[in-house]
C-alpha cells in the first residue's frame, strides 16, 4: 500500500522543502547577505552625491540645518557616509575615487552573490521536482491496474513532468524571491521612512496598489494555468497515441486524420497558453504603469518636502533614487504572490493523483510457493456495470495444466488477471493453498507467476534485458536457458548483435512470433512455479507454433500452468479445460469428455478445424 495521500499546501511545502533545508538555509543567508550589501548602495550613492555637491559649482541652495536624526535619513546620509571616509584625507577627488571603488566592489559582490543564489535556488527547484516525481511515480506504480485503465498515459506523463515542475518552481525561486524582495523592501523602506512621513505613506500606498493588482490577477492565473496544464496533458496524450499506433495509421492511410487530431490538440494548447499569456503578460505592463504613477507620486511628495524645507536637494535626489529602488522589489513581490497560484495549479494536478487509493491492497503474508492448489470460489467481477465473471469456481491443482477456452470476450483474460490478483473479485474469493489472496503481499505473490500476456509487450531495450527484465538475482545462464526453452535462442543468435539486439519500441523490430518467444523466455527466466499464458501461440505460423508448442510442453511439464489458447494443439494436453461463455463456466473436463457433451466446446473445436483447414489450403 502506498504511504502517499493528498497533501495540504503547507504539508507539501514541509514535505519537500524540509529535506532541502541546507540549501534553503544557504539560500536564505546568501539572499540576506546580498540584500544587506545592496542596502549599502544608497549610502554610497549619497556620499558620492554629497561630495560632488560640495564642489563650488554644484552647491545646492538652502540645506536644512543638520539636526541629527535617524542614521538612515536621506538628507544626511551622504555627509555621514562621506564623513566615515575622512581618515583618508579631505580631498574630494580622493574621496570620490574611494567611493567609486567601493561602489564597484559592492556591485560586483551583490551580482556575484545573486548569481550563486540563483544557482542554489535552481538546485532546490530541480531537487524538489525530483522528490515530487519520485513520490508520484512510487504512488502511481503502487496503484492497481484498474486505475491505469481509467487514466490516459499521456495525461500521467504530463502530470509527472509539467505539474511536478510547476509545483517545484514554488519551492526554489519563489522562496528566494520572497526573501530577496522582503529584505530589500524593508531596507529601502527604512531609508524612506527615516526621511519623510509622507514618503512612508506613499510607499505604503504603492504596496497597496501593487497587491490589489495581485488580488485581481490571482484567480485568472490559477484557472488559466490549470487549463494550460490540462491542454499540455491532452497534447502529450495525443502525441503518445499517434506515435505508438503509427503502424495502424499508416496501414489505414489515416495520416490526415491523425494530423487533424494532433492539429486540434496543438491548437487547444496554443489557445490555453495564449489565454494564460494574456493575463501573464498583462501583469508586467500593468505593474510598470503603476510604477510610473508611483514614481511621479514620489517625485511630487519629494518636491513638496523640498518646498517645506524638510528636504535638501541632496535629500531630494536620494529620495527619488531610493524610491525607484523600492519600486522593483514591491513589484516583484506582488508578482510572486500571483505566481503562487500557478504553483497551486500544478500542485492540484499532483494532489488529484496522490488522492487515488489503490483498490488492490497488500496483506501481511508473503506467499512462498504453491503446495496444493489455487481455488476460485464463486468469483464475480465487473469492470463497471455489466458483470464480466459470474459465479466462477474451479481448482488449479499443483502441477496441473488448466486451459481456459471460450469465445472472444468470454472473460478468459480477466479471469487470468484475477488469479494474478491484478484485480480483486467483487464477490467470492481466490484461495492460494487455502489462504485468501487478500492476505498476501502482492509483489511476492506475483513473482510466483511467469506471465505471457495477450499482447506480449517488449521494451525498447536489448533482447537480453527484455528477457531478464529487472531481475538482478539471475545470471547470463538463466537468460540462455530461458531463451532455449522458449525456442528463441536460435533466431536471437542469428541476429548480428545476438542478445544485444535492440528490439525497438514495444518490440516493433521483431516479427510477431519472435516477439512472442522473447516474451515466453521472459516469463520462464526465473523458473516460476506457476505459468499464465494468454494465447501464447496465436501469432505464430505453423512452424513457429510447433516450436513454441514444444517449448510450452517442456515448460509446463514441471509447472502449474493456466493456458488461454484458441489453438486446439495446446488444449489437447490440458488436465482440465474450463469452458467459459459470457463470464460463466459452461463445463469443465478433459478434451475427450467435453467433445462429447459440451456443445460450445464442440463448436469451438469445429471452428478451429475450419480455420486451420482454410489456412493450410490457401
Ligand atoms: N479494462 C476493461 N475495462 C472494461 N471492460 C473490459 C476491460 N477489459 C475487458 N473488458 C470487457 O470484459 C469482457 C471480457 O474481456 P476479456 O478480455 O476477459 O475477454 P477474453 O475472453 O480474454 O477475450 P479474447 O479471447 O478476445 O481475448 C469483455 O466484454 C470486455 O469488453
Ligand atoms: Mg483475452
Amino acid at each position: 500500500m502506498s504511504e502517499f495521500g493528498p497533501l495540504t499546501f503547507s504539508q507539501l511545502l514541509i514535505k519537500y522543502a524540509l529535506p532541502l533545508w541546507k540549501s534553503i538555509l544557504l539560500l536564505t543567508i546568501g539572499t540576506l547577505t546580498s540584500s544587506i550589501l545592496a542596502a549599502a548602495q544608497p549610502a554610497i550613492v549619497a556620499a558620492i552625491l554629497n561630495t560632488l555637491m560640495q564642489g563650488p559649482s554644484m552647491q545646492g541652495p538652502s540645506s536644512p540645518e543638520p539636526v541629527p536624526s535617524s542614521p538612515f535619513d536621506l538628507n544626511y546620509l551622504g555627509s555621514r557616509t562621506a564623513g566615515l571616509l575622512s581618515p583618508i584625507g579631505g580631498d574630494p577627488q580622493t574621496i570620490l575615487l574611494a567611493l567609486g571603488a567601493i561602489y564597484a566592489v559592492q556591485a560586483i559582490m551583490v551580482s556575484g552573490i545573486d548569481y550563486g543564489n540563483h544557482l542554489v535556488s535552481i538546485g532546490i527547484r530541480l531537487n524538489a521536482t525530483r522528490f515530487i516525481q519520485n513520490d508520484l511515480l512510487k504512488h502511481l506504480l503502487s496503484l492497481s491496474l484498474g486505475h491505469f485503465q481509467k487514466m490516459k498515459s499521456g495525461d500521467l506523463i504530463s502530470r509527472v513532468t509539467a505539474d511536478a515542475t510547476q509545483t517545484a518552481i514554488g519551492l526554489g525561486p519563489l522562496v528566494q524571491g520572497i526573501i530577496h524582495h522582503t529584505a530589500r523592501i524593508l531596507i529601502y523602506g527604512v531609508y524612506l521612512c527615516s526621511t519623510s512621513m509622507w514618503l512612508t505613506i506613499g510607499a505604503m500606498l504603492m504596496i497597496g496598489v501593487q497587491f490589489s493588482l495581485t488580488r485581481i490577477l490571482k484567480k485568472p492565473v490559477a484557472e488559466r494555468t490549470r487549463r494550460e496544464l490540462d491542454a499540455k496533458a491532452n497534447l502529450s496524450t495525443t502525441l503518445q497515441e499517434t506515435f505508438t499506433s503509427i503502424r495502424v495509421s499508416k496501414s489505414f492511410g489515416a495520416e490526415e486524420f491523425e494530423l487533424k487530431k494532433l492539429g486540434s490538440s496543438i491548437e487547444g494548447f496554443v489557445r490555453a497558453n495564449l489565454r494564460l499569456q494574456r493575463v501573464a503578460k498583462f501583469e508586467a505592463p500593468a505593474r510598470a504603469f503603476l510604477d510610473s504613477l508611483a514614481s511621479i507620486g514620489i517625485f511630487f511628495i519629494a518636491l513638496e518636502e523640498l518646498r517645506k524645507g524638510t528636504l535638501s536637494i541632496e535629500g531630494l535626489v536620494m529620495f527619488v533614487y531610493v524610491g525607484r529602488l523600492l519600486i522593483t522589489p514591491i513589484n516583484h513581490m506582488a508578482t510572486n504572490f500571483v505566481w503562487v497560484q500557478a504553483l497551486r495549479a500544478g500542485f492540484e494536478g499532483i494532489n488529484n493523483l496522490l488522492a487515488q487509493r489503490s483498490k488492490v491492497l497488500d496483506g501481511p503474508l508473503v506467499a512462498k510457493t504453491l503446495e496444493k492448489k489455487i481455488e476460485l470460489k464463486g468469483v464475480y467481477f465487473s469492470y463497471g456495470h455489466d458483470p464480466v465473471l459470474e459465479n466462477v469456481s474451479f481448482d488449479i491443482n499443483l502441477g496441473e495444466m488448466v486451459a481456459l477456452v471460450g469465445p472472444s470476450g468470454a472473460g478468459k483474460s480477466t479471469l487470468a488477471d484475477i488469479i494474478l490478483r491484478l484485480y480483486d473479485p467483487d464477490r467470492g474469493e481466490v484461495l492460494f493453498d487455502g489462504v485468501g489472496l487478500r492476505e498476501f503481499k502482492q509483489h511476492g505473490y506475483r513473482r510466483l507467476f511467469g506471465v505471457v500476456s495477450q499482447e506480449s509487450l517488449l521494451f525498447h531495450d536489448t533482447v537480453h534485458n527484455n528477457i531478464l527484465y529487472g531481475r538482478t538475482d539471475l545470471t547470463e545462464e538463466d537468460v540462455l536457458r530461458a531463451a532455449r526453452m522458449a525456442n528463441a535462442h536460435e533466431f536471437v543468435t542469428a541476429f548480428p548483435r545476438g542478445y544485444d539486439t535492440i528490439v525497438g519500441d514495444r518490440g516493433i523490430r521483431l516479427s510477431g512470433g519472435e516477439r512472442q518467444r522473447v516474451a515466453i523466455a521472459r516469463a520462464v527466466v526465473a523458473n516460476p512455479p506457476i505459468l499464465i499464458m494468454d494465447e501464447a501461440t496465436s501469432a505464430l505460423d505453423s512452424e513457429s507454433e510447433r516450436l513454441v508448442q514444444v517449448a510450452i510442453d517442456r515448460i509446463i511439464e514441471n509447472a502449474t500452468a493456466i493456458v488461454i489458447a484458441h489453438r486446439l494443439s495446446t488444449v489437447l494436453h490440458a488436465d482440465k479445460i474450463v469452458v467459459l461463455d459470457n463470464g460463466r463456466i459452461v463445463d469443465i473436463g478433459r478434451h475427450q469428455e467435453l467433445i462429447g457433451r459440451c456443445a460450445l466446446y464442440s463448436k469451438l473445436c469445429e471452428l478451429q478445424f475450419h480455420e486451420r483447414f482454410d489456412i493450410s489450403s490457401s
